[in-house]
């Protein structure tokens, strides 16, 4: 920006003179092996790739620019960042940072994002580019419900399974932009990275300023294609840890079974109903500690509450564990409630603007971790607790965004730097904890899926993908997140009808046939449901565990969009084709309608495949090309859920 081209442009840094003009000049061109981490921010990793550094230099100011970018063998895919230095005598001041910037040579894109709101999470939206920019964003402190640090840009005949689409995602938790500009001659630029909004960095002589990673990719092979890619960058390229490629444990979460109302003799007879049936992870959600009966209070006060637990975490980990069963734990550790003793010793620990009221959101505030003392108090609450009892597995969950931001601790010309030290205050005390403790399963959650990002889904192996836990929204919320993100990172749960959240009632077997698709679990009274249920319960955890390492790992096509009518279906396909489950639900009870009949893909043309719930086989090719034939029960959200396995 400040030449002949007048479009905004990728970064904007101020010199000392007040100067916004850069003029960005070769110094060299570097390619090496592998792919270098980026300082204090989750990124990819690859062996087997390789990276190009493009060095340049301000001619005035002594900025030093150098753009990243990784090629890896196995994906089709370019990880894009960008590191300022200051080179000069005088301090810079970076305005805009974007991680990534594409030009192309015209328009004739749609472009795809995946908005929402809470319960509404990841809906896909497609709009043609026009003239000017179109844009989606957060300046909430978190990549949020609202919209998702991702877009896409495909041909207007792109479809799930055919036609050119470029998809970029962010690796990033926080503020986020991602929008297009089309300027008169109907040329497109993308850009992706950090927002400007609210945003200044100051960079001393000497000092760097390392931006978030793009991701971008390629398909010829439309939507799927692109989500393929995305999968792919995640399991073998960003998702870390002892459960990076493992079966999940099955779980059950006492949150919509007894939300605050609960003490330890409850807790025990949901697990013990849940141990019969074959769930392995018990998980104790909000409520356990300080004085917590509703949200009002105790966030930042990590102290087990003796009144529900007497006992203590440690014995009630001992008797969860004595039923074969492994423990998990809910904390909310990046909050504090103003009715807390955490409040009363540090009140100026949670970000808030100085002489203004402090705006509550769900009755909490949120600490300001761009302050060093105050992340090592976070991570000390969540370690002294998972040091002292055998925790096997951590919710971590964040509910509220920020409002009058400022922080008590940093100079008033570097209050724009808040967020963003939020989040590298955030992920550096995310990185301690889970190298710490390699052995927990981390599930990051936010509102239900208001941080479900890439960044957040290197410390944490899996997301919970939303609050809303009805089969028919579920159906939306993990098609939409699809795009990005493989069914291994999406925490989703069987729970009570009718729906807490929309009142709906679904068949329990619809209900299972959704969540199986991601991380799966139950949410709620297993002791309230009749014989037949808990028999039929069994059954699907049986056939998880049987299916589950195709179902969380194998590759995942999109088939019909429940955003274009009123069907759902995908296909899992085992990384050999021997093996895949499909799903088919439709929403609204339909009368007088035919078998229904879906075109396959994913599977080996040259094998054949029995459906094993009907006993019938195919060959690969018929099923692809003319489609798989099948009768759906009646009733609404009736749906299907069939496993196809290939004969010898
Ligand atoms: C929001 C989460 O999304 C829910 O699953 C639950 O953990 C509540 N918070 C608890 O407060």
């Amino acid at each position: 920006f400040g030449f002949s081209d007048m479009r905004e442009g990728a970064f904007t840094v101020r010199a000392a003179s007040g100067s916004r003009t850069s003029d960005l000049r070769f110094v060299s061109a570097t390619a090496q092996e592998g792919k270098p981490a980026l300082g204090g921010l989750p990124a990819t990793f690859a062996s087997d790739a390789k990276t190009l550094r493009l060095v340049l230099r301000d001619v005035v100011s002594g900025l030093r620019v150098t753009l990243c970018y990784t090629i890896f063998e196995d994906v089709d895919a370019i990880a894009r960042s960008v590191l300022f230095e200051n080179e000069g005598a005088s301090d810079l001041h970076i305005e805009r940072a974007m991680s990534l910037c594409l030009d192309l040579t015209d328009a004739d894109y749609e472009l795809i994002t995946l908005s929402g709101a809470w319960s509404r999470e990841r809906e896909v939206i497609r709009r043609p580019l026009a003239p000017g920019e179109t844009s989606v964003s957060s300046v909430r402190g978190a990549s949020s419900l609202q919209a998702s640090p991702f877009v896409a840009l495909a041909r207007p005949d792109a479809t799930e399974c055919a036609g050119e689409v470029i998809g970029a995602a962010l690796v990033y938790s926080g503020n986020f932009y991602a929008g297009v500009h089309v300027d008169q001659h109907r040329m497109a630029r993308l850009m992706l990275g950090l927002h400007d909004h609210d945003f200044e960095w100051a960079l001393a002589p000497r000092e760097t300023f390392q931006t978030p990673e793009a991701l971008l990719t390629y398909s010829a092979e439309g939507f799927n294609g692109m989500s393929a890619q995305f999968h792919r960058l995640c399991a073998e390229h960003l998702v870390r840890g002892k459960y990076a490629h493992a079966p999940r444990p099955i779980l059950i979460n006492n949150w919509e079974a007894t939300y605050f109302n609960f003490d330890e003799e409850k807790l025990l007879t949901i697990a013990k109903t849940a141990a019969k049936v074959g769930v392995e992870l018990f998980v104790l959600d909000d409520g356990w500690f300080g004085r917590r009966n509703d949200d009002t209070t105790s966030l930042g006060d990590w102290q087990v509450d003796e009144r529900k637990l007497p006992h203590g975490l440690g014995s009630l980990a001992e008797q969860i564990h004595g039923l074969g069963l492994k423990l998990g734990l809910w904390f909310e550790p990046e909050m504090i409630s103003v009715q807390s003793k955490l409040y009363r010793a540090h009140p100026d620990w949670c970000i808030h603007a100085e002489g203004y009221e402090r705006v509550e959101y769900r009755q909490q505030l949120v600490l300001d971790l761009s302050r060093a003392e105050v992340c090592e108090h976070v991570y000390r609450s969540v370690r002294d607790i998972l040091a002292a009892s055998p925790i096997d597995y951590v919710k971590w969950d964040m509910n509220r965004n920020f409002t009058d931001i400022g922080s008590a601790a940093l100079p008033p010309e570097r209050q724009k730097e808040l967020a963003h030290r939020y989040m590298l205050g955030l992920y550096g005390v995310l990185e301690r904890l889970t190298t710490e403790f390699p052995d927990v399963l981390f599930e990051s959650c936010a509102s239900g899926g208001g941080r479900f990002d890439l960044g957040m889904l290197y410390y944490m192996p899996q997301t919970w993908c939303s609050d809303n836990t009805d089969a028919v929204s579920r159906g939306r919320i993990q098609y939409g997140s699809s795009m990005v993100f493989p069914p291994f990172s999406m925490g989703a749960h069987v729970s009570a009808v009718p729906n807490h959240q929309t009142g709906r009632i679904t068949p329990l077997a619809t209900r299972a046939s959704v969540a199986m698709s991601g991380c799966f679990g139950y949410e709620l009274d297993l002791n309230a449901l009749s014989a037949e249920e808990i028999q039929e319960v069994a059954r699907q955890i049986e056939r998880v565990k049987k299916l589950r390492q195709t179902l969380l790992y194998g590759r995942f096509y999109r088939l019909r969009s429940p955003f274009e009518g009123d069907e759902t279906a995908w296909i899992t396909v085992a990384p050999d084709q021997r093996e895949a489950v499909l799903l088919f639900m439709r929403a609204m009870a339909r009368a007088n309608t035919m078998p229904e009949l879906v075109r396959l893909y994913g599977l080996n043309a040259d094998m054949r495949y029995r459906v094993e719930e009907t006993g019938e086989s195919y060959g690969g090719d018929q099923l692809m090309r003319q489609g798989l034939c099948f009768a759906l029960p009646t009733g609404d959200a009736a749906s299907v859920s069939l496993t196809l396995r290939a004969l010898e």
